[in-house]
């Protein structure tokens, strides 16, 4: 069985688009620019549109961005399994207040700079409906700067009054003054990194903090009258028994958060955790004893009310996060800050990841410098359909084949469907009519005769819980080959 990435890869991708099985647009774009993605960018060498425009068959189909990401780098220091964009500022620095840290001040004014020479992809660009402050460790940042930064976005693209903005926080990061200047200000959903609910894990992890602030910052959240906030946990840990899995389920579920996002760990190169194990060996957990840990937490939090809404997240009915939806749907969407990646017009765009690359990127940016980094919305039909396949089924929803076969033809609805069937045997795979009831295996093997009838009568494709997420490589995969032979 492949191992499934399961790290936060959509909830991320401004900032790493690492994937298990990469589209081959997404691929393209990062493999035609190494120093984008995996290194930084030299100011002469920024990428600028990377989308395949000379196929014949492009589209020209891409609404405007209405979702901004913004990477906050700012961290006390680096957890053993992470290879994000970050910035460590060390243990010492003041606990809750670093509004005199001059990293962290020269940086948003940089980020805001940024914003302000960034050109909205068309004049009547519709005001921005999420805002997502990603990291590193945002709550780190003095919610005076968070401020700035909103307001920036404001003055540049305007915010619907009832935009999502999240932020992510860590424990040992905030007490309730920061927590409710944040609200204040706006922000409405809290992304709370818990990892584990063992201390010993949590040393292990490298975290910044213990068990006790993880209990406080639940008790900050809640008492400030959050109900939209999230829990994120990894599975597959060193040392990672059934019995603590369990255990941080439970304690998950105990704190009531509307909203889980549950990560295998990814052992990345570079890290700590690196250097130290390989995947699938003890003390990491088997690819066997890893799925056993996918399939506990989808059958706990379901059995809790939460619902398996995309392959690592789970949420309360109608607390989906809005902002990753955009990701799941493939919508365009600006991005600001160290290392981060907007896609635009079709162009997936990755910012310097060092700090002196990314203002001199700044600079030409405002000195009209750099060359234009939104595409034209022209993309090739067979990377978009790709993107398409491979982004929808990661959700509980899966691909709607009647607007799938609306933007690239009502061809390629029976070639994946063809491709699916051995899938769809195996249960892995499900076929839904237009009212979502489920097709048997029968019924759907008798349809794939028939064009007109698959059309008629096969409305999405999503793939099963849990089996099917935990294929789901393979299963992208097939689509990929079938697509693009
Ligand atoms: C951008 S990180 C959040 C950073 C934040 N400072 C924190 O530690 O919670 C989002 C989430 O990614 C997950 N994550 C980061 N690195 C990972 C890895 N190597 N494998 C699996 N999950 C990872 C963690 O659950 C983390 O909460």
């Amino acid at each position: 069985m492949l191992k499934l990435n399961f790290k936060p890869f959509f909830s991320t991708i401004p900032n790493k688009f690492k994937i298990p099985i990469v589209s081959f647009s997404i691929k393209n774009s990062l493999q035609s620019q190494p120093p984008t993605v995996r290194q930084n960018v030299s100011l002469n060498n920024l990428p600028t549109t990377t989308t395949t425009t000379t196929t014949s068959h492009l589209l020209s189909h891409s609404p405007p961005p209405t979702s901004a990401y913004i990477h906050l780098p700012f961290c006390r220091k680096r957890c053993h399994y992470c290879d994000f964009t970050i910035v460590a500022l060390g243990t010492s620095s003041n606990q809750f207040k670093d509004e005199d840290d001059p990293r962290i001040t020269n940086y948003v004014q940089l980020l805001c700079r940024e914003i302000k020479a960034t050109k909205p992809i068309s004049n009547d660009n519709p005001p921005l409906e999420t805002i997502f402050f990603g990291g590193g460790t945002p709550s780190l940042v003095p919610p005076k700067l968070v401020s700035s930064i909103i307001n920036m976005l404001k003055d540049k693209f305007g915010v619907c009054s009832n935009a999502e903005i999240s932020i992510e926080m860590d424990p040992g990061t905030f007490d309730d003054v920061k927590m409710k200047e944040l609200l204040e200000l706006g922000v409405n959903r809290v992304s709370l990194g818990v990892q584990a609910f063992q201390e010993d894990m949590l040393k292990k992890c490298g975290r910044a903090h213990g068990l006790r602030e993880v209990h406080e910052a639940i008790e900050i959240v809640k008492s400030c009258g959050l109900e939209n906030w999230s829990l994120d946990l990894i599975s597959s840990l060193p040392h990672q028994t059934r019995e603590m899995w369990e255990e941080s389920l439970e304690l998950t579920i105990q704190a009531s958060p509307t909203h889980v996002s549950v990560y295998d760990l990814q052992v990345e190169q570079g890290t700590k955790f690196g250097s130290l194990y390989t995947p699938g060996e003890f003390p990491l957990p088997s690819d066997t004893q890893s799925a056993e840990f996918y399939k506990m937490a989808s059958k706990t939090l379901g059995n809790a009310g939460y619902e398996h809404y995309e392959i690592s997240s789970y949420c309360k009915e109608g607390y989906m996060c809005k902002h990753n939806v955009t990701y799941w749907q493939n919508r365009s969407f600006y991005a600001f800050g160290l290392g981060s990646a907007s896609f635009l017009g079709g162009v997936r765009f990755s910012r310097p990841k060092k700090m002196k690359e990314y203002t001199g990127y700044v600079q030409d940016l405002e000195n009209g410098l750099v060359l234009d980094k939104q595409g034209n919305g022209l993309v090739d039909a067979n990377d978009k359909a790709i993107d398409v396949v491979m982004l929808s089924l990661r959700t509980a929803t899966g691909l709607n084949l009647r607007s799938f076969g609306e933007s690239f033809g009502s061809s390629l609805i029976s070639t994946l469907c063809k491709a699916f069937k051995p899938y769809v045997d195996s249960g892995h795979v499900i076929a839904l009519d237009v009212r979502r009831n489920s097709l048997s295996a029968d019924e759907f093997s008798t349809l794939l005769f028939d064009e007109g009838k698959i059309e008629e009568m096969v409305a999405f494709i999503r793939l099963s819980d849990p089996d099917g997420f935990l294929l789901s490589n393979d299963l992208i995969s097939s689509a990929f080959a079938a697509i693009a032979p």
